[in-house]
């Protein structure tokens, strides 16, 4: 039996789609007979078969879920509420007047996602290839301004060939709406994007709006323009993975911040994210309850640092060592690896860590680790969730390269990120603190409320070498021996220069700490400044450079 748009009755929230004459002739009721409250069953289980059997096939042989079997495995079993359901096209262009789209293409709702409301909007691919009309944006919008107006965070799951090309400028204006509603949310509630699917062309920015994205290795690709636009336009020859899969979006752009293998390994990344993040901008950060002391010391820290100081050292070992259970959730794991953004929790609180690491480029900041920061930054701000920097940072990467990509520009957002922030701000420099990535790197003078030095850190304008070459590069030639003197000179500024009690002795370091006792200092330090509060001047708002 067919099923057509009049079947539906004015039960519906939304006015009926108009239908032209010829049609009604031919109208079929398959619930004549029945009892409303059956006619209704009934209605909802046709909707919720989505394009039906076959296509749920297809989906599921290309390795994906549908939209919702992915909601029941995020939401606590029983919890997950749908809203919208009966909601469906007013498009009466190319045929689409006989076009029955169950659900609109879009499963929209709220549940509980471990004990916590969640509101969610899954894109159902198996109608019309999740393409996105005038009301399948609405459902979506709608979802976005109830979980504003409540406080709780939005997730969205893209599986979608983009704007519905039969509805038009309808299609575009829907996404317009959203991504309103997405800017509009933005800061107030955590909103995650998840890529399941297609994500192509200007449907990309819903995404790029929000905190974060997940992408699923192999099923998941994003584009502004695809692998045949890309070869007409430049002769460019790329597959679509290549192009915008989730290990391009994850190691490449910067795009995406989790790369996941699998549908059910991306749901156990989500769940494990919102453990970290409060409700909205108004909500306390979640807290978990851990056995790990807030006294507990570790002695392996004293001996992490190498003598050397060009020796490098693994500085994820020194933030699982911190971290409660020495559990940590890395974001952008894969992207510019030269700085670590991730989230801990000290003492069953949640704190964000970014944190230089000498293992890669020795920690030098450049302009991809530049942007990757200052977003952690501000989107910890944003939520109040405390910052712990650890520093170990040679200053920022020379070359062409980075001077004719904009390296002032971008390295002048953590300056500003890291001034505008007003949560508690802790700063640890392990070792090298040069220049002005010491400035940029949460130092006293960017408002840290407190730092803390290891014994061995360096704070100086440079490292020692090149400031003796400078500095007494007259002494060094006029020496006798001026390879032995320039290595007194390096041994001298060393001594003078090349420690943390310099920068204590002005009160820009507050203590100078055993590195083994680094937890329990955190936690005491965090505990102090929980009630911080500092006020910014009137602004609408800053002007950070992009
Ligand atoms: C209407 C669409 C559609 C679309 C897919 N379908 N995309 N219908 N508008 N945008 C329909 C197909 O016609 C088909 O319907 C069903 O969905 C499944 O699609 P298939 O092509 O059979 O699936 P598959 O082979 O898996 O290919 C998926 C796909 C492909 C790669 C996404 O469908 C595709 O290229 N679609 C068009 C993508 C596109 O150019 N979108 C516009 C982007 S521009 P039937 O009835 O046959 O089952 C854009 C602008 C947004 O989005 C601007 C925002 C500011």
């Amino acid at each position: 039996m067919k099923y057509t748009v009049e079947m539906v009755s004015s039960e519906e929230i939304f006015e009926p789609a108009p239908k032209p004459e010829k049609k009604k002739a031919v109208r079929l009721d398959p619930n004549a007979g029945k009892s409303k409250q059956e006619a209704l069953v009934e209605r909802k289980e046709l909707i919720e078969k989505g394009g039906g059997q076959r296509l749920i096939d297809k989906q599921h042989q290309s390795g994906k879920m549908t939209a919702r079997e992915r909601l029941e495995k995020l939401f606590d079993p029983g919890t997950f509420e749908e809203t919208g359901m009966f909601v469906r096209h007013r498009c009466t262009n190319f045929g689409m007047e006989d076009k029955y789209t169950p659900g609109e293409g879009v499963v929209t709702g709220y549940g509980q996602i471990d004990g916590r409301t969640v509101y969610a909007a899954a894109q159902d691919f198996t109608v019309m290839g999740g393409s996105l009309g005038e009301m399948h944006a609405a459902k979506i919008a709608m979802a976005q301004e109830a979980a504003l107006k409540v406080g709780a965070p939005m997730i969205c799951i893209n599986d979608s060939g983009g704007a519905r090309i039969q509805e038009g400028v309808d299609a575009l204006a829907g996404y317009g709406r959203i991504f309103f509603n997405n800017t509009k949310a933005s800061g107030v509630i955590p909103q995650i994007s998840v890529i399941m699917g297609p994500c192509a062309g200007g449907a990309v920015y819903s995404p790029a709006l929000t905190d974060f994205i997940f992408m699923v290795e192999k099923t998941s690709q994003m584009f502004i323009t695809g692998p045949n636009v890309i070869k007409s336009v430049t002769g460019e020859i790329v597959t679509s993975e290549k192009l915008g899969g989730a290990n391009t979006h994850n190691s490449v752009s910067g795009v995406a911040h989790f790369a996941c293998k699998s549908e059910d390994d991306c749901i156990k990344q989500i769940k494990e994210l919102l453990s970290y993040l409060p409700q909205s901008n108004r909500a306390e950060v979640p807290v978990k309850e851990t056995k790990d002391s807030a006294d507990r010391v570790d002695e392996k820290l004293n001996d992490i640092i190498p003598d050397n100081p060009n020796k490098s050292y693994e500085m994820y070992d020194i933030i699982r060592s911190l971290a409660d259970d020495g559990e940590i959730m890395d974001v952008q794991a894969l992207y510019a690896k030269n700085i670590i953004t991730c989230f801990i929790r000290l003492d069953g609180k949640t704190v964000g860590v970014i944190a230089s690491q000498p293992k890669v480029m020795a920690g030098c900041l450049d302009i991809n680790a530049s942007d990757k920061a200052s977003r952690f930054i501000r989107t910890c701000d944003c939520f109040n969730i405390p910052l712990l920097t650890i520093e170990d940072v040679p200053g920022f990467l020379p070359g062409t390269n980075q001077e004719y990509g904009g390296i002032i520009r971008h390295g002048a957002k953590m300056l500003f990120s890291y001034s505008e922030a007003t949560v508690p701000k802790v700063t640890v420099i392990t070792r090298k603190a040069y220049g002005g990535a010491y400035i940029g790197m949460c130092s006293k003078h960017l408002g840290a409320d407190t730092v803390f030095a290891w014994p061995k850190a360096e704070i100086a304008v440079m490292g020692a070498s090149g400031a003796a070459n400078i500095i007494f590069a007259k002494d060094i030639k006029a020496a006798e021996d001026p390879e032995a003197e320039r290595a007194n000179k390096i041994a001298e500024y060393e001594g003078t220069m090349m420690n943390p009690y310099v920068a204590a002795s002005r009160g820009y370091v507050d203590d100078v700490i055993v590195p083994a006792d680094t937890r329990k200092k955190l936690i005491k330090a965090f505990k102090a400044l929980e009630g911080k509060q500092q006020d910014a001047p009137f602004k609408k708002h800053g002007n950070i450079p992009l």
